[in-house]
């Protein structure tokens, strides 16, 4: 190939170089057409907000029919769990035991538990609060509880977690809920927790994870926030579950604290 008469490039670099420049120019303009668009159509286009609004309360209400036949069909085929062999008393015995000492430590009054899933291995769990609220999507579920358990500082709420008003409490307990989730949801949800003011985060971790895929809501994957591309922090506190579950291959199976002001998300 020759070279140019003006420059030193040859006529192959230079069609490689103008080739990229309108590449690049290329994906500047659909950047921007797209940044246009999100600000101008809430303007534009009367009812934008309500349409968004509407298709999120239709995503909400599609997530609730898969946890609801889920939790009908006993999915997670436990026993003695509805809510699957990680919420039996068997694997939930180290963390029945750690729990209240760690909210006492970090000064924890008020807890919101959520998901709550069915509440059977918490109703062992002697937690010394001023109030404990339990939420889970599931509406016949969080029924059920309220007329069996609920009491003076002792409720149980039907709610989203990813887009819901949450009550105010000191910390939230979101154990075996992310993990179900999609990335999308995910963050949603974190920024959803931290609007509540809530100090601490609890949530479900395996640390042993190196990378953490994406999944569709209602799926589970093993989930270490602190892995890419979700980046969190390392947590406070790290309490090992001993789970025993698939012949200990989540022998990392853990409960991560986290300050949720330090999460990356929101
Ligand atoms: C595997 S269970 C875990 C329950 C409990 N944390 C435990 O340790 O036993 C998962 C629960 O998440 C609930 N859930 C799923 N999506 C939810 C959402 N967006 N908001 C509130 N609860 C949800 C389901 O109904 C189910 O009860």
């Amino acid at each position: 190939m020759g070279a140019c008469a003006f420059c030193s490039r040859t006529i192959g670099g230079q069609l490689a170089a103008r080739r990229s420049m309108r590449t690049h120019v290329n994906r500047m303009e659909r950047k921007l057409r797209v940044v246009v668009a999100r600000r101008a159509l809430p303007l534009l286009v009367p009812g934008y907000r309500q349409y968004v609004e509407w298709l999120h309360s239709t995503r909400s209400r599609s997530r609730e029919r898969i946890f609801t036949r889920y939790f009908r069909s006993n999915h997670w085929g436990d026993e003695s769990s509805l809510s699957g062999e990680g919420s039996n008393l068997e694997q939930t015995a180290a963390l029945r035991t750690a729990l209240p000492s760690v909210l006492n430590e970090l000064h924890v009054r008020s807890l919101l538990d959520a998901p709550c899933g069915d509440y059977h291995w918490m109703v062992h769990v002697d937690l010394r609060l001023d109030r404990y609220i339990g939420g889970d999507i599931v509406h016949d579920l969080v029924h059920h509880l309220q007329v069996s358990y609920g009491r003076n500082g002792i409720e149980f709420m039907h709610l989203d977690i990813s887009k819901d008003p949450l009550p105010q409490v000191d910390a939230i307990l979101c154990r075996d809920g992310l993990v179900h989730f999609s990335f999308r949801q995910m963050d949603a949800t974190v920024r959803n927790f931290k609007r509540s003011g809530a100090v601490y985060l609890l949530t479900t971790t395996f640390p042993d994870t190196k990378m953490n895929r994406d999944i569709i809501t209602g799926d589970w994957r093993r989930l270490n926030p602190c892995a890419p591309p979700l980046n969190w922090p390392e947590p406070l506190m790290l309490i090992n579950e001993r789970c025993t579950q698939a012949n200990s291959k989540f022998a990392d199976k853990s409960l991560g604290v986290w300050k949720l002001a330090s999460l990356p998300s929101g």
